[in-house]
């Protein structure tokens, strides 16, 4: 057996966490999501659902990849054998994601090349759904787009070369060129969409509070998502990280900062791309309500819109808002894409250049689906079902194995109070095994409900089938069968102390 990779500073391990939390979620998915929840009201559900779940449930997730020292299953194994499943489960989600994800930014790959022309002309609707990803109708795949191929096979390497390297040498490095190199030219960005004309009505369509939409419960089940999507919990990926760490590690302390520091960027994002919506509202005539949009059609449809209005050095901005997204896209897809690399390597005792091999290679090539003609129906589909069912019953079975049926949370408490500089109390507690399950299982009632109601973007429902509810509800399964093989040398059983001599 390989010796256990470590991070080689604290620093190295703060900004691969960071790069993991900060992703396409936040440059895409926030701004909108805090617009149409209230707008400035939203900050007040959204702190609070990240002072009550994101950063507790963070805290428990460093502590037990702190404590047990193994890739989510093992770790959670250790915790309490019948628990390895849900480990597998979380690792089946983010490979899942995976696939998806590294389509995304190849597409901003693409997309940041565009950019030195405008290639995109005036119909920028039409160029992303046609003359780019050559659209078929829904539930149908057609052929091969090479053109998000080649990008693709790119944005594989890259991820796979770095991880192949190591925690230290491939994770850590990777994440200490990307992060500050993305904070920079958001920066940049933020700066340039600020003073252009207009700015300021966005600005204020982003900030003004709607106090009406506190009372409404959807509210704060957004608050509780983004939060959840945003940090990366739930996904097996925080425990992997943390398992990485050495003995003396602060635990909360780490905590606060990812957690601080994941919202800091989602509220820069949020004043960049609303800053750039106003502009473009200003120049087309048109209210701001009228412009925003989110996720994909944001980034792909409306900001090209927005660079072809600006004034001078267009595709400057383009690139640089591409290349933000490739970096933070990238960041967080090797975050994802190390779940399941570290979870193979010691399940079937393998080096970890083979478990990026296979299991990274199985991921790239299920992600050429998403390369085909249908690939973003696909795309859109999966994402859907993956994120709103797989995380929330993921986090739930998470929350309530560890707090309700472990009654871990106690030792867990002593374990990161006895490394860290904050200190837990009873607070901590009752968020993890009190408010955060309470949540997550309404969270849950409330989408299956919406679901049940109406096909989802009305595509056919055969297809909703089997890549929605198929996909989500047979990782589940998957995550089952891969708790059937012991582990070599009876890792669980091994007091996980011996392990931590040899990875300091
Ligand atoms: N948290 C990251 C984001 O906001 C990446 C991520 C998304 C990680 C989904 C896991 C799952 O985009």
């Amino acid at each position: 057996m390989e010796q256990r990779g470590s991070w080689g500073t604290r620093a190295g391990f703060l900004l691969a966490a960071m790069g993991s939390a900060i992703g396409l979620g936040n440059i895409w998915r926030f701004p909108a999501t805090a617009y149409d929840n209230g707008g400035g009201a939203f900050f007040i559900p959204y702190l609070f659902a990240l002072l009550t779940a994101g950063i507790p449930i963070l805290i428990m997730e460093y502590t037990i990849g702190h404590k047990y020292r193994g890739s989510a299953p093992k770790s959670l194994g250790r915790l309490s054998k019948g628990f390895e499943w849900i480990g597998w489960w979380q690792i089946g989600i983010s490979f899942v994601i995976s696939t998806y994800y590294a389509v995304i930014i190849a597409w901003a790959m693409m997309y940041a090349y565009y950019s030195i022309s405008g290639a995109w002309g005036s119909d920028t609707v039409a160029f992303f759904t046609g003359d780019f990803l050559n659209m078929t109708d829904p539930g149908q795949f057609g052929g091969l787009v090479y053109k998000i191929l080649i990008p693709l096979v790119i944005v594989w390497v890259i991820t796979l070369g770095f991880l192949a390297r190591g925690v230290k040498k491939g994770i850590e490095i990777a994440n200490k060129i990307f992060i500050p190199t993305l904070v920079v030219l958001f920066l940049i960005i933020v700066i340039r969409a600020v003073t252009l004309d207009g700015a300021f009505v966005g600005l204020e369509a982003f900030f003004q509070p709607d106090w009406s939409k506190i009372a409404e419960p959807g509210v704060w089940v957004a608050a509780y998502g983004q939060i959840f999507f945003s940090l990366s919990i739930a996904f097996a990926i925080m425990i992997t990280y943390s398992s990485y760490l050495s003995k003396k590690s602060d635990i909360t302390n780490n905590a606060f900062i990812t957690g601080f520091a994941n919202s800091s960027f989602e509220l820069l994002a949020g004043i960049g791309v609303f800053a750039a919506l106003g502009f473009m509202a200003s120049q087309v005539d048109q209210p701001v309500t009228e412009v925003v949009s989110g996720g994909i059609g944001l980034a792909f449809m409306v900001f090209p819109q927005i660079i072809n209005e600006m004034p001078i050095l267009s595709n400057v901005f383009g690139i640089l808002f591409f290349l933000s997204l490739v970096l933070a896209g990238l960041s967080s897809l090797i975050s994802i894409t190390e779940t399941y690399v570290a979870g193979v390597s010691e399940k079937f005792n393998v080096s970890r250049k083979v478990s990026v091999f296979v299991g990274g290679g199985i991921a790239a090539v299920i992600s050429l689906a998403y390369a085909s003609q249908g690939g973003l129906v696909l795309l859109d589909t999966v994402d859907h079902f993956i994120n709103t069912y797989g995380v929330a019953m993921a986090g739930l079975f998470e929350v309530v194995a560890i707090a309700w049926f472990a009654k871990a949370l106690k030792d867990l408490k002593a374990h990161a109070n006895s490394v860290s500089d904050i200190r837990l109390g009873g607070w901590w507690t009752f968020c993890v095994g009190g408010i955060t399950p309470v949540v997550l299982g309404y969270m849950l009632l409330q989408n299956i409900q919406t679901e049940l109601k109406e096909a989802y973007e009305g595509y056919p429902i055969e297809f909703l089938f089997y890549f929605g509810w198929v996909v989500a509800i047979g990782v589940m399964f998957i995550g089952a069968l891969f708790t059937i093989k012991p582990w070599p040398n009876n890792d669980l059983e091994v007091t996980y102390e011996e392990d931590k001599g040899v990875s300091q």
